[in-house]
């Protein structure tokens, strides 16, 4: 017997089986299985622990930028007067330290800028004596460099040494500078000096005379200073009860600004050891050494040659 009668009833027979069988399909596909809820929730739950994680991080960091704060209202609060000097000396060298750090930074490109050139002419710790001609080089030179526009100046931390080429100089002068540095910080860079000149290149160096200053001291020879005003240099020291010692603690300590005094002998000695050609103890020299009465009395000079 046949199922359907007429083309119509076949038609809706045809139509309900493939709405089931379309409905089971889509069961299939649209309601999950139990193992695919279970992985979808792991993936949530590794989603929510990812973010925890970020989260506690983001903890950490803010933490440590409250710390950093905290620890600058410390340094601006040690600043303030009614802070121990001790405490604020510190913060001062610390504060120091920084802009040193800045500034290093700053001055690697102006070495860069010299990278392959040979012949150069260096001051060190050159101060307000800017060259036209010379790489003029000062941490803190006291002028502004910027109206020496026909000189090079790079303001850099020699305690560092010299980041110049090998062979690169002709000429390195320095005048009242090393007695600045640790003796540790001054041999180094001696020895960068050598470094860079090329064979045949000189290397000069004026330095406060402290074997003439000791000299007078011990002959009591007042009129030998009478180029220095003691009590401009000392203020602390009273008017009256200025003496002779009052320029030993100027010239050997200078407010602490000099960490280290040397002599003929010592400077003759280093520069051999270091490998120089020939070392030899020199005299003012015009047109090269600064020509003020007051420091072609209390100076001596070496001049060596690689
Ligand atoms: C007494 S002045 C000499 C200036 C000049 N050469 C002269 O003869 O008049 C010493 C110079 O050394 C510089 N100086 C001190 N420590 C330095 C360092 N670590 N790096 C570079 N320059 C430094 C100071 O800024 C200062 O200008």
């Amino acid at each position: 017997m046949p199922v359907f009668r007429s083309r119509k009833n076949f038609g809706i027979a045809w139509g309900i089986r493939a709405f089931f069988n379309l409905d089971a399909s889509l069961t299939r596909s649209v309601v999950p299985s139990v193992e695919q809820m279970q992985s979808r929730l792991m993936q949530a739950q590794s989603r929510v622990e990812q973010m925890r994680k970020r989260l506690s991080n983001k903890d950490r960091q803010l933490a440590h930028l409250r710390g950093r704060l905290s620890e600058k209202n410390r340094l601006v609060a040690a600043l303030r007067d009614d802070q121990p000097e001790p405490v604020r000396a510190s913060v001062r060298n610390l504060r120091d330290e920084i802009r040193i750090a800045k500034i290093i930074e700053e001055s690697a490109e102006r070495f860069r800028v010299l990278a392959g050139k040979k012949g150069l002419k260096v001051n060190l710790g050159c101060g307000e004596d800017i060259r036209p001609g010379w790489v003029n080089i000062d941490l803190a030179p006291g002028v502004d460099p910027a109206a020496h526009s026909d000189a090079a100046f790079i303001s850099c931390d020699l305690r560092l040494g010299l980041p110049l080429e090998e062979a690169s100089c002709d000429y390195v002068y320095s005048s009242h500078f090393f007695e600045h540095l640790e003796y540790k910080h001054g041999l180094q860079l001696m020895r960068d000096c050598h470094r860079v000149l090329r064979p045949g290149g000189v290397f000069r160096v004026s330095l406060p005379n402290l074997k003439g200053i000791f000299d007078a001291y011990l002959r009591g020879d007042e009129a030998y200073f009478d180029l220095i005003d003691k009590l401009a240099l000392l203020p602390e020291v009273e008017p009256g009860i200025g003496t002779l010692v009052d320029h030993i603690n100027y010239s050997v300590y200078q407010y602490g600004e000099h960490k280290y005094i040397y002599d003929e002998d010592k400077v003759i000695l280093l520069l051999q050891k270091i490998g120089y050609s020939s070392v030899t103890l020199s005299s003012y020299q015009e047109g090269m050494d600064p020509g003020e009465e007051v420091r072609r009395r209390y100076s001596f000079y070496v001049e060596a040659v690689k």
